[in-house]
This record gives structure tokens, C-alpha cells and sequence, in this order.
């Protein structure tokens, strides 16, 4: 089986990115900055966030870190969303989720400019990836993209199957896949918590995308021999042999399939990295203008 290393292949583009940014700067042109908002203390998003911006510092962006307390009004986070929308200097901004149940996380959303929007989340940039227009491209699903494009597994007339329907993954997943063009044309099955017979259609995937944040819970007896399997889980489950309690795992039982398979992300290493290398495409992308 290969395994398909996200966090190899992160560095990599990473290196590429800064070789752009050294000779932007040496250029004399605008640096790439991004900025995160982080509300609250969830731990998971804390560091998630302190990976993006120490992945900006490797590659020689620009970025800040926009700290908020949990109990932060949905009038006061709206404000610093404006102002980073009026910031010249800051060319793509993130608003990490999940945000604490008081704040509606589709009003955030639709605050943000579009043109600000390295996430991928607006409507604006939906709609035009959903058309295959130019757009910034979510960062996880258009992770995977480059991690199938630079692995050179062919994605043309395959049958995939994505588990999970958010707006972050499964949807904007299956709609890329579906898409003309190599990463694409793939005739694409979403699964969610309301499909029923799942073993029927994980069964027949060439390409199965797990995303639905249940451990392990893709187990051998529900993959085709051969298959490509990209897990995009990370849950966190408890571990009294660790000294922080818990381990990380995906919604795969990576042990389960190694054998049966033909190639598959492990998790941590797989997705995660690639996912922060989309989001410095994008902000790299943002600062051209
Ligand atoms: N929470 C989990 N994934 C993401 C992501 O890609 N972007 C943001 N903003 N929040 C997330």
C-alpha cells in the first residue's frame, strides 16, 4: 500500500511558496498576510490555528492572529470582520470554526468579502467553483485535489464516494470531483447520516473520501479491494497510555485496511497539512489581487 503523505508533500509546495515569496520580496512586491480570527478556547481549533500561522512564518508570509473571548457578541466580532475587510494590508482573512453557539455562524459568513475569502466559504465562491469559474477554492476539498493531482491518481470515469455532506468538505468534494477536467470527471456518490444501505456504495468506490468525524469507523469490510482511501477525520478519542489522555485518529481504521487497499492517508500526516498548504495558495493568490 502507498501512503499518501500529506505532511511530505506540504513541505514541498511549502518550499515552493517561499521560493515565490523570496522573489516577490526581492521584487520589491506586497508580501502575503493573512489573518485568523480564533474565538474561544476550543482546543482543536487552537491548534489548528497555531499551525496556520507558524505554516505562514515557514514560507515567509506576513500574518496575524486575532485572539476573541468566548463570550465575545456577535456585534463585536462582526466589527473586526469589517475592519480586517478595510485592512489594505491584509489580503485573505479566516474566521475559524466552530464559533460559540450565541454567534450564527451564516451571518459571519456573510460578512466576509469575497475577494478576502481564502477559506472558500462564501457564497460568492461557491457559486463560482460550483460553476468552474476561477475562485478560492475551499482549502480541504482542494487539498485532496492536490494531493490526487501530484500523486497522479486518475480520477477520470472512477466511481467516488464522499461520507459526509458539510458545506467545509462533502459537498464542495463531490462537486469538484465532478467537474471537468483531471482532477474530475468522476462519477461521484455522497453518503450522509440519513443514506440508506451505505455498504452497498462504499463497496463499489475506486476513491472514498471519509468525512463524516466518526472514529474508525470505515472498516475493511466496507472497501473494495485496491481502493484509494482519503480520510479526512480527526477525532480525538480517549487514551489513559498517552500523557494527554487522548490519541488522534481518523474515521478509517488505518490498521484495518493497509492490507486491502492501495494506497491511503494516515492520520495525523495525510489531509491536515494539505489542507493548511490550500490556504497559502489562496492568501498567495489574494495578494496578486
Ligand atoms: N474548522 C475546521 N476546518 C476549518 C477550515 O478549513 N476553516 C475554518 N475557518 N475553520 C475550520
Amino acid at each position: 500500500m502507498q501512503v499518501l503523505d500529506g505532511k511530505a508533500l506540504s513541505e514541498t509546495i511549502k518550499a515552493e511558496l517561499k521560493d515565490e515569496v523570496d522573489a516577490i520580496r526581492s521584487a520589491g512586491g506586497k508580501i502575503p498576510h493573512l489573518a485568523a480570527v480564533l474565538v474561544g478556547d476550543n482546543p482543536a481549533s487552537h491548534v489548528y490555528v497555531r499551525n496556520k500561522v507558524r505554516s505562514c512564518e515557514q514560507v515567509g508570509f506576513k500574518s496575524s492572529l486575532i485572539r476573541l473571548p468566548e463570550d465575545v457578541s456577535q456585534e463585536d466580532l462582526l466589527a473586526e470582520v469589517a475592519k480586517l475587510n478595510a485592512d489594505e494590508d491584509v489580503d485573505g482573512y479566516i474566521v475559524q470554526l466552530p464559533l460559540p453557539k450565541h454567534i450564527d455562524e451564516d451571518t459571519v459568513n456573510l460578512a466576509i468579502d469575497p475577494k478576502k475569502d481564502v477559506d472558500g466559504f462564501t457564497p460568492v465562491n461557491i457559486g463560482l467553483m460550483t460553476l468552474g469559474l476561477p475562485s478560492y477554492l475551499p482549502a480541504t476539498p482542494n487539498g485532496i485535489m492536490t494531493m490526487l493531482e501530484r500523486y497522479g491518481i486518475q480520477t477520470t470515469g472512477k466511481e467516488v464516494v464522499v461520507l459526509g455532506r458539510s458545506n467545509i468538505v462533502g459537498t464542495p468534494m463531490s462537486i469538484l470531483l465532478s467537474r471537468k477536467g483531471e482532477p474530475g470527471n468522476a462519477t461521484v456518490t455522497m453518503c450522509h447520516s440519513r443514506t440508506e444501505g451505505m455498504l452497498f456504495h462504499t463497496k463499489r468506490a475506486d476513491i472514498l473520501i471519509a468525512a463524516i468525524g466518526k472514529p474508525e469507523m470505515v472498516t475493511a469490510d466496507m472497501v473494495k479491494e485496491g481502493a484509494v482511501i482519503i480520510d479526512v477525520g480527526i477525532n480525538r478519542v480517549e487514551d489513559a497510555s498517552r500523557k494527554r489522555g487522548y490519541r488522534l485518529c481518523g474515521d478509517v481504521d488505518y490498521n484495518g485496511l493497509k492490507d486491502k487497499v492501495s494506497a491511503m492517508t494516515p492520520v495525523p500526516g495525510g489531509v491536515g497539512p494539505m489542507t493548511v498548504v490550500s490556504l497559502l495558495m489562496n492568501t498567495l493568490q489574494a495578494s496578486k489581487g
